[in-house]
């Protein structure tokens, strides 16, 4: 039994040389130390073996199952190593191949048109201040002078909300909300979305967005002749200095007296087309000097108080400004669209 004892040390020993691979290995373990393997197969014929020499024969059984063991663990080991160096040694990196480019974004067209009017309107020492989109009667009309009957006032116009609520139909309820809490002298930008019950057409949505503007100070210093230098500086700013700017009376309850404002058009540069329908002329915003009875609802003194006011349409104003024909292009997020405005961000 020694001698066969031996001969499995030899034979293992031998098959575990330094070029073994990994099921070589996993052979010789099944075979030599597995369950029914010759060790275990060796321990089980104990029985015929003389009692002398029992003790020698678990010895060598001992001995030679370490002795396995350790090989196969120096093995394992030795191409654990070996499977290293060489992952690392083919997995150099190159810190001068090219990253990943990441697609960049861009602002939105009508972002892009709020922003550079609000950026001249600031150059201008105006201040931006966003109020509330969701109202209520006073702020949206009542303290801006609109009478009980008013159409504006009407379920076809407005979204009522359950409880009284409305959405804002224009952005001069943040004439009200600034007014309302602070004291002249006032320079104030409010830009803001905007709830109108409108069907989304070429030339209208339901939701859209306005800016509106006013400046109040002492009765005598400001007059008529402010709003028009401010509107034909800001109008000339954003669409051009050689723009025709023209002032037209009109009615706004919230306004005494009104004006609604065209620029000369911008397609036919006032020569008369399809666009301005012969005209010359497109109508860009509405505007008027504050109607004293809106001064006494936020509780200024009229007798001492006097402003002007104006509200511009964004989409509006960035058809105009872009040439572009057809509202609903604006939110319908076509990037075959969009993309085509991705300079002007630059630019600005
Ligand atoms: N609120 C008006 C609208 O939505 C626009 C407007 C007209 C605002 C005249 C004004 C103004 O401040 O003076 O159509």
């Amino acid at each position: 039994m020694k001698a066969q004892l031996e001969e499995i040390r030899t034979r293992a020993l031998g098959e575990l040389s330094d070029e073994a691979d990994e099921a070589q290995i996993e052979a010789v373990r099944v075979r030599v130390l597995g369950r029914s393997g010759e060790l275990t197969e060796i321990m089980r014929r104990m029985r015929e073996v003389p009692p002398a020499e029992k003790p020698l024969v678990g010895r060598l059984v001992n001995e030679i199952k370490n002795e396995v063991e350790a090989r196969i663990a120096q093995l394992v080991e030795h191409r654990r190593r070996e499977a290293l160096s060489r992952s690392l040694a083919e997995a150099r990196l190159d810190v001068t191949l090219p990253g990943l480019r990441m697609p960049r974004g861009w602002s939105h067209p009508l972002t892009q048109t709020r922003e550079r009017m609000l950026e001249i309107f600031e150059a201008m020492g105006f201040e931006v201040v966003e109020t509330q989109d969701l109202e209520d009667d006073f702020h949206n009309f009542g303290a801006l002078n609109f009478p009980p009957d008013h159409p504006a006032r009407e379920m076809q116009d407005t979204f009522f909300l359950p409880g009284g609520m409305l959405l804002r139909t224009h952005t001069s309820n943040g004439q009200i909300r600034v007014m309302e809490r602070r004291s002249p002298p006032l320079a104030i930008v409010c830009p803001g979305n905007c709830y109108r019950r409108d069907e989304l057409s070429v030339r209208a949505s339901p939701m859209f967005s306005q800016i509106e503007g006013f400046m109040v100070d002492r009765a005598g210093v400001i007059s008529m002749a402010h709003l028009k230098g401010v509107i034909a500086e800001f109008l000339r700013a954003f669409f051009g200095p050689d723009t025709g700017v023209r002032f037209r009376a009109s009615f706004f309850p919230f306004t005494e007296p009104s004006a609604e404002v065209d620029i000369s058009c911008l397609l036919c540069k006032g020569a008369g087309c399809r666009v301005c329908k012969q005209s010359g002329w497109t109508e860009i915003l509405g505007s008027g000097m504050i109607h004293p009875n809106v001064l006494r609802a936020v509780g200024y003194d009229p007798m001492q108080y006097a402003g002007f006011a104006f509200g511009m349409g964004i989409e509006r104003t960035s058809l105009l400004k872009l040439g572009v024909d057809d509202m609903r292009l604006f939110f319908e997020n076509d990037l075959r669209f969009l993309a085509q405005f991705r300079a002007g961000e630059a630019a600005s």
